[in-house]
């Protein structure tokens, strides 16, 4: 059975007893278990259904507790730590021996952030361990960005579900990489690589998958919804396209398709800003995905800041 709560001392109670929880982070909901625990970080893998090679990400609260559990810290993750966490930026680092196996597939790093969100705070401060939690949604789907996306995918499969209302950013972390002497980028996400760079200069950009580095975000068939998903230029497309008007869902940064029903349209921000656009955009997929269409048709963003994140999502919602 699975129950919603917002009771830390229950989520508490379940993770001690190597159950999974599901926790909330400015980004995205969490499917947490005991990270130093095999048995329990066997359980997230099964619940999402998802590769043993695909390495998780843990979560704790302070640069102390991250200490114990990396080799080494270079300045540079130091000083994006100080200027970014808590908030949505993963540091993949090489790891002690503390880190089981399961949780980085086998390798030598380990991923790890400490998540903007008070009752999830709250909780890794009163556990000893960290949190072991990949997105809350069986694999490849969509991440949830509100418990009850949560609790309707993986109902009976997660014990408690720890309810911290609407993630804020509502895209995943950005991933750092420093195995290398210039720091990568990994994966695009709620802090912009922009600013990244105007703490610690220049960063490389993970163009495509490379051989020894294991980054699965960058598996093809992500986020994907159920429907046949395009991104491109909409009026274009529906100059082009012979498929009736009532059959397109729309998915618009800032502007209103005035051939197509205002029913199947949702526009991210009509402020055109991105903050706003990204903490929406896996809801709206969600809920486009529930139309009764043909095709949904996304438009390009904006490929700047987190313009960037939300390009990469929806290139990898589109791809199946
Ligand atoms: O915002 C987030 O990061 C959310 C919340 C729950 O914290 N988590 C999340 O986890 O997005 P997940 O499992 O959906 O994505 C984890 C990503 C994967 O792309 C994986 O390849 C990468 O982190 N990763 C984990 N450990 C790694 C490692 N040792 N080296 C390289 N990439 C790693
Ligand atoms: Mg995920």
């Amino acid at each position: 059975m699975t129950i919603i709560g917002k009771d830390i001392k229950k989520a508490i109670d379940f993770l001690k007893k190597g159950e999974l929880v599901a926790i909330p982070t400015e980004t995205v909901y969490g499917l947490a278990a005991n990270a130093l625990e095999e048995k329990s970080v066997k359980k997230i893998f099964e619940a999402k259904e998802r590769p043993f090679f695909n390495p998780l990400i843990i979560h704790t609260n302070s640069l102390e507790k991250i200490n114990e559990y990396v080799e080494e810290l270079p300045e540079k993750a130091v000083n994006l730590i100080k200027n970014f966490s808590p908030g949505p930026i993963t540091f993949v680092l090489k790891k002690t021996k503390k880190i089981p196996d399961i949780v980085t597939g086998g390798n030598d790093t380990v991923a790890i952030r400490i998540p903007k969100h008070d009752l999830t705070l709250s909780l890794l401060s009163e556990l000893d361990f960290p949190l072991a939690a990949p997105s809350a949604n069986p694999f490849g789907f969509i991440s949830p960005t509100k418990a009850i996306h949560v609790f309707e995918q993986l109902n009976k499969k997660v014990s408690y579900i720890l309810d911290g209302g609407d993630c804020e950013v509502g895209l995943e972390s950005t991933i750092i990489y420093f195995g290398e002497k210039t720091p990568k980028i990994l994966r695009f996400g709620g802090i912009e690589v922009e600013k990244i760079e105007a703490i610690i200069g220049k960063v490389n950009i993970l163009e495509k998958i490379e051989k020894n580095i294991i980054a699965p975000g960058q598996l093809k068939s992500h986020y994907a919804p159920k429907h046949k998903f395009i991104i491109t230029d909409i009026d274009k497309f529906l100059l082009e396209t012979d498929i009736n008007k009532n059959n397109i869902g729309i998915l618009s940064f800032n502007k209103k398709y005035d051939s197509i029903p205002i029913s199947n349209q949702i526009i991210l921000s009509k402020e055109s800003n991105l903050h706003e656009a990204g903490s929406k955009l896996f809801d709206s997929l969600r809920e486009l995905d529930k139309l009764n269409v043909e095709i949904i048709v996304s438009e390009i963003f904006p490929n700047i800041g987190i313009g960037k994140a939300i390009n990469d999502r929806l290139k990898r919602a589109s791809s199946s």
